[in-house]
């Protein structure tokens, strides 16, 4: 099993090292237009091999293609990322422009991979991945909804003080601080509803801290967060190299779907060997759905600019 990961900045590289440490592929290559960065990072985590016990071999490459040729999975994580004080969408302009040759660059190489986008604004850099290549819907997969999620569990489990993995919630609609949708409701502490463990002003509070989640993180760190967005690329890259079938928010290309057609946007999917294999439709209620209509007609107009 082969991955790439383009683009070897902070999320790239945490993705490649999440990737080995987990054990998840045979071998793993980093790809950056500067030179020499994804060499060294690559070797600087091949060097971590017999202290964390694994056996994927991984390499890097400066914007040398054939060294990704066959790969079954490629991670797109090239762009610039965003500053403290800008949202993803201003992203647009430059990463539109990087995301489709790189893409290109990839599908010429390795035809039949599943791809993994990260670059932001991810919504609409996965609608433009999908519309400029024509490659079949279920093999391009944005990642935002599991790194959202994950961000929603952790708040939840400080306000309840208790075990994130005791946790199932999710987060669906655009990846932007806006956009998304925490979906409270639908969350759950071992099955009982959270409201039962916390008020509503407490759950109002972990519901905006998520939404926000990645804003924070950039205020703190000067850029854009890699440990969790690393994180939750390897898992979904884990569900599709082992065919887990794991239900994961994705940005998925809808079709009729949540009342919405001709756009990507975050919403339940089952991910297996084949990419994403089935949207599950939730039974959201009225305040949901509007707000999930809400989202995609933010993500709808970021798309115009393309
Ligand atoms: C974040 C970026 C990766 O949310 O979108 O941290």
């Amino acid at each position: 099993m082969k991955i790439s990961v383009i683009g070897a900045g902070n999320v790239g590289a945490t993705t490649a090292d999440a990737l080995a440490f987990r054990s998840i592929a045979s071998e793993v290559v980093l790809l950056d237009i500067k030179e020499g960065l994804a060499e060294g990072k690559a070797l600087d985590i091949m060097q971590t091999a017999t202290l964390n016990g694994f056996n994927t071999r991984v390499s890097g490459a400066t914007n040398d293609y054939s060294k990704t040729a066959n790969s079954d999975i490629v991670v797109i994580t090239s762009g610039i990322p965003r500053k403290p004080g800008m949202t993803r969408e201003e992203l647009i302009g430059i990463n539109a422009g990087i995301v489709k040759t790189v893409t290109e660059n990839v599908l010429t190489h390795s035809p039949n991979a599943v791809i993994v986008i990260v670059s932001n604004p991810m919504d609409t850099m996965t609608y433009l991945a999908l519309k400029s290549s024509g490659l079949p819907k279920n093999r391009i997969i944005g990642m935002g909804g599991i790194l959202d999620s994950a961000r929603f569990k952790c708040y939840m489990s400080l306000a309840l003080n208790c075990s994130p993995a005791d946790l199932n919630a999710m987060v669906i609609g655009g990846h932007g601080d806006t956009t998304m949708i925490p979906l409270t409701r639908l969350a759950s502490y071992m099955g009982v509803p959270v409201s039962h463990f916390a008020d509503a002003e407490a759950l109002n509070k972990i519901s905006a801290d998520t939404m926000v989640g990645g804003a924070t993180l950039t205020g703190l760190l000067g850029t854009s967060a890699w440990y969790a967005p690393g994180a939750a690329v390897a898992s979904l890259v884990d569900s599709i190299v082992n065919n887990q079938k794991r239900l994961f928010p994705c940005c998925v290309y809808l079709d009729g779907e949540y009342g919405q057609k001709d756009i990507c946007i975050g919403v339940p999917v089952v991910i297996g060997k084949n990419g994403w294999e089935k949207i599950i439709e939730l039974d959201l209620n009225d305040t949901e759905k509007a707000a999930f209509a809400k989202s995609a007609e933010a993500v709808r107009s970021m798309n115009s600019v393309l």
